[in-house]
Parts: C-alpha cells; structure tokens; sequence
C-alpha cells in the first residue's frame, strides 16, 4: 500500500504488519539508516522537521489562543515510514516550531492516520463544555489484530483534547465511520464548517479507487453519506487520492462570486512525476461538489490546475480555525518516489513553508494564488533587505550578486529584451560547479526548475531533475520571488500564480546567487534579497 524506493519490504512489511518477519525488516533498516552521519548543513531553518525520525503528512494544524499547533505523520522510533502516531509541534509565527511530545500514538492493534482536527467551540459533539469547548481530531485508524474489524480496516476515528491540545483521547464509541467489509483504503478524514447548512462536511477518499467521499454531521459524532466526487474518466490503474480538503473561496475577493475548490493528493500522475497535489474550482450545494470545467477524458496531467509544479509538496491540509482571514495551507514537502531515501539525518520529512490562498481569474482561468504568510513577511522585514540597482545583462552574461547565504528570501523582476532565456542560480558553489537553476524561456512560456546540478542527487534514480511549467509573461515581464533554505527552494511566480517546491542537497558552502540572460539582453528589477540572521 505505501510506497517507496524500498517498495518491496516496505510493502510486505505493510500487509504483514505483526509478523516477526516483516518487522524485522522495518527494524533492521531503520536502524541501519539512523546510524548515517548526521546532515545539520541540510537543517531547514524557516521549516519544520522533527528533530529525529521519519515524518510525512502535516495533520490537523490549528490556531488557538495565539499559538499554532502542527501534528503530523510520525514514526517516533524510525527513519522510514512505519507504525505511525501524530507527532506534534507549536509555534507562534508559523516559522520557528517547538517540537511536543507525541500526541496520539500508536499501538500494536491501530496505527493513526492523517486527519483534521476542529475547534468545537460551540460543543456541538458534548464531549467538552460550553466554557471549556474540546478540539477534536478527526483521523484514520488503521485496525490490525482486531477481533471487531478485519485485519487492515481503515476506518475515521475522533481523538479529543480538553487542554488545548496537549493531551488527547480516544472517543469511547471509534469508528464513528466505516465503510466496512469494504473498507482498506478508507481515509483522511478533513472537517470544514458549511455556514450556508448550519453543519460540517467531512471529506475523506477511498484512496485507490480515486474517490472522494462526502459526509455532513450536526453534532460531529454522528454522521450521514451526501455525495461521491470522482470526476468522470479520470481513473487511472495503481493511482490513489488523498488527503481530499475542500475549500471555500471567493473569485476575485467578489463575495457574490463564491467558489468552493477540492484539493486533492495524487500518487502518481503529478505534474512533476511521483506524488503531487492537484485541485478542481467548482460549487458545492450542501450535498454535491461539482467542477466549474473538467479537461477532456484521457487528458495529460499538464491540463489539470495542480497547487504546485515542483516535486516536493504532497498531503497539503488547511490550518483550521484562524478566523477570517485568507485560509493557511501547509503540506508535507517531499515525494513518495523517493522519500524513504532522502539523505538527512537524524530526521527524514520536513513541511513546506505555511502559504495564505486567495483564488484569482488568470488568463481567463479561476487560478488559485498563494504567498507566504504575513509571518514570513514581518521576518523578513525584521531581517533586513538589501535592495540592488536594476541590471542589464547582454546574451551569456552573467552577474553574481554581492552577497551570500544558505537561508535567502530573493525577489526579482524580468523583463525581456531580445534575451530567448534568462534567469537565477541560487545555492550556487563559489567555484559556479553546482547551484539550482530558475530559468524561463520568453519563447515558449516554460519557466524550468533545474537540480540536475544542485548538489547530492543520486541517492535515488527516481529523484527527477527538472521540473517544468507553462506561465505567461504579459508584455515579457515575469516576476519571481524565491524562499531559498538550507535544502529546499520554493518559488512563488508571478505573485504567487504558479509555485514550485523542490527538495535540493547541495555542498556546504554553496551560498552564491547569480542572475543570468542568454541569447540576448534581459533587464532586471525589483532586484532584493534578505539574508536570515540564523
Ligand atoms: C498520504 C498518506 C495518507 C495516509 C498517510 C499514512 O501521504 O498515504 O493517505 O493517511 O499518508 O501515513
């Protein structure tokens, strides 16, 4: 059922979970990969990870009280995927994390899967009071040695916490939802509060049947079937869905144009190969999630609207109750392809960098936007940012910028000449041997992540190289504004029109930035970059 690019022990292990053997195997190369030489140059500093172990999916982010709660897929024991529990995590800023304690672990007869969690601040469900309201956790249980459910049976389960989130417990009456005997690839349950029905709708897939399924409850306990969404042709062999999320936005900021978008995570047939999320706009009437418009059947990934188009963003989840303002995302930023090989240690999985969504008409196409939070912004503003006078490079110049830094906040505008291509090399070597290339080609619209050279690359044949995307540039301008970490760069395109996420292992000392244009002259502006202080 997982995957990974030791698919075949990994996945025995899996169907077998509980025999001796399979475990052993689980054991042995956890152990054998945690004793790799520790990695602190490949530390993201803006994102989280956990300070050992193996993570995957953010789960059930919260705000409350002014702290931010972050639990996620972890296995506390290994550095590959395995028994997994929530691990836990809080801040304040979105930026800097506190790692807690596990929250919900898991045992010998139930492994805890993605989910959501809710603020019930009416105490709706009863399970708190009316002065002390409950938070409760939506997840995946996953049943093995069980005598009342199947070997394997995924089923939604309620965990709930009357102190903030620090402790939390299992709802006497688990599951409360289950689609058994049929029930193996039932999951990730995500709450949304539909204020037009007065209720909550719950999401969840049966992930290899790539469907998602529809649920409303009053009371949060109990709940009753609306709708499936499975878009018509779209079924593809070996592909699952998961961590369905569905959101409502206004096109435009119009509030009398109100859309709903259903984010989805595919595995595989992403845009850049492996695992990948993808999202359809479209109205939901209180039962029914219908697309405003589907690509004709049999089309490629390339005419889906995908969240991101680098490889490194997956299972990507909605901070629940943080008011009115735009809704936050963050997701787990690595790929099934190749995350059980990524070579960090003591810790192996990271989150991307918390994004706020708005949804705008670009080029005639409801396009979902997303920029880093006014968090990120206030940093960066508290940094410092060094502000460059406008360039002009001729065909094959190249200019290096006059600062350095593994951890760099870059934005930058181009504006084409007669250039055919130009760019940014960021975590470039000093010697210019290795760096990670954003390039856009003005003839075609291909704006091209390149970590072919970007440092450490062959740890897995399936970490694919470059990732490519079509973006227009009215009258030959393109904005770029690039997050550059310790071992990732993200890019926000045209104010957050297309993003990119890419994972890169690059030399210790590969803290150089150039600008470039070839085939003819580029002008850039807006050239300014801050260097974090950590
Ligand atoms: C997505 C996923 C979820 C599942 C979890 C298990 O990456 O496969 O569908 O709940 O990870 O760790």
């Amino acid at each position: 059922m997982k995957r990974s690019d030791q698919t075949v022990p990994l996945d025995t292990a899996r169907r077998y979970h509980g025999l001796a053997a399979a475990c052993l195997v689980l054991i042995l190369s956890s152990h054998a990969q945690a004793q790799d030489p520790a990695t602190p140059q490949w530390r993201p500093a803006l994102h989280f990870s956990p300070a050992e172990h193996w993570m995957n999916d953010p789960n059930g982010p919260f705000l409350l009280d002014g702290t931010y709660h972050l639990f996620y897929q972890y296995n506390p024991a290994g550095m590959v995927w395995g028994p997994m529990s929530w691990g836990h995590a809080t801040s304040t800023d979105l930026l800097h994390w506190h790692e807690e304690s596990v929250a919900i672990s898991s045992s010998p007869n139930e492994d805890i899967f993605s989910g959501t969690v809710v603020y019930d601040s009416r105490n709706s469900s009863g399970l708190g009071s009316a002065s002390a309201p409950p938070l409760l956790a939506f997840h995946t249980s996953v049943f093995h040695g069980n005598p009342a459910h199947p070997d394997g049976t995924q089923a939604q389960s309620l965990s709930y916490s009357l102190d903030g989130g620090a402790h939390w417990r299992s709802y006497e009456q688990n599951p409360i939802l289950t689609l058994e005997p049929e029930s193996r690839q039932f999951r990730d349950p995500s709450v949304v509060w539909y204020p037009q029905g007065q209720c909550w709708i719950m999401t969840t897939v049966v992930a290899d049947a790539q469907l998602v399924k529809l649920y409303r409850s009053t009371d949060l306990l109990h709940w009753s079937f609306l709708s499936d969404f499975q878009p018509s042709g779209y079924r593809k062999p070996g592909m699952l869905w998961e961590m369905p999320l569905l959101i409502p936005l206004s096109l435009d900021g119009n509030p009398h144009d109100p859309r709903w978008v259903m984010i989805v995570s595919v595995n595989p047939w992403s845009i850049a190969g492996g695992s990948g999320v993808q999202y359809f706009v479209g109205r939901f009437d209180g039962t029914r999630f219908t697309p405003d418009a589907l690509p004709p059947e049999g089309s490629d990934p390339s005419a889906y609207d995908w969240l991101d188009h680098g490889a490194d963003q997956y299972a990507t989840i909605r901070f629940a109750n943080t008011g009115t303002e735009a809704p936050l995302l963050i997701g787990w930023m690595s790929n099934w392809d190749y995350a059980s090989t990524l070579p960090t240690a003591p810790w192996r999985g990271q989150a991307t960098l918390p994004v706020q969504l708005a949804l705008k008409t670009v080029d005639g196409h409801p396009t979902l936007i997303q920029t880093p939070t006014p968090t990120y912004e206030e940093l960066i503003r508290r940094q410092g940012i060094a502000a460059f006078a406008d360039r002009d490079l001729g065909s094959s110049q190249t200019w290096r910028v006059p600062l350095v830094g593994d951890v760099l906040d870059i934005r930058v505008t181009l504006h084409r000449g007669d250039a055919v291509r130009a760019g940014i090399v960021v975590r470039q070597s000093p010697d210019g041997r290795t760096g990670t290339v954003i390039s856009y080609d003005f003839t075609t619209g291909n704006l091209t992540l390149d970590r072919s050279h970007s440092g450490e690359v062959a740890f897995s044949p399936r970490f694919s190289l470059t990732h490519i995307a079509h973006l227009s540039a009215p009258d030959g301008v393109l904005s770029l504004h690039l997050v550059v970490d310790r071992n990732s760069v993200e890019l926000f395109a045209n104010g957050g029109a297309l993003r990119m996420t890419d994972l890169v292992f690059p030399p210790a000392g590969s803290d150089r930035v150039s600008l470039f244009s070839d085939g003819g002259r580029t002008h850039f502006t807006g050239i300014r970059i801050s260097a974090s202080a950590r």
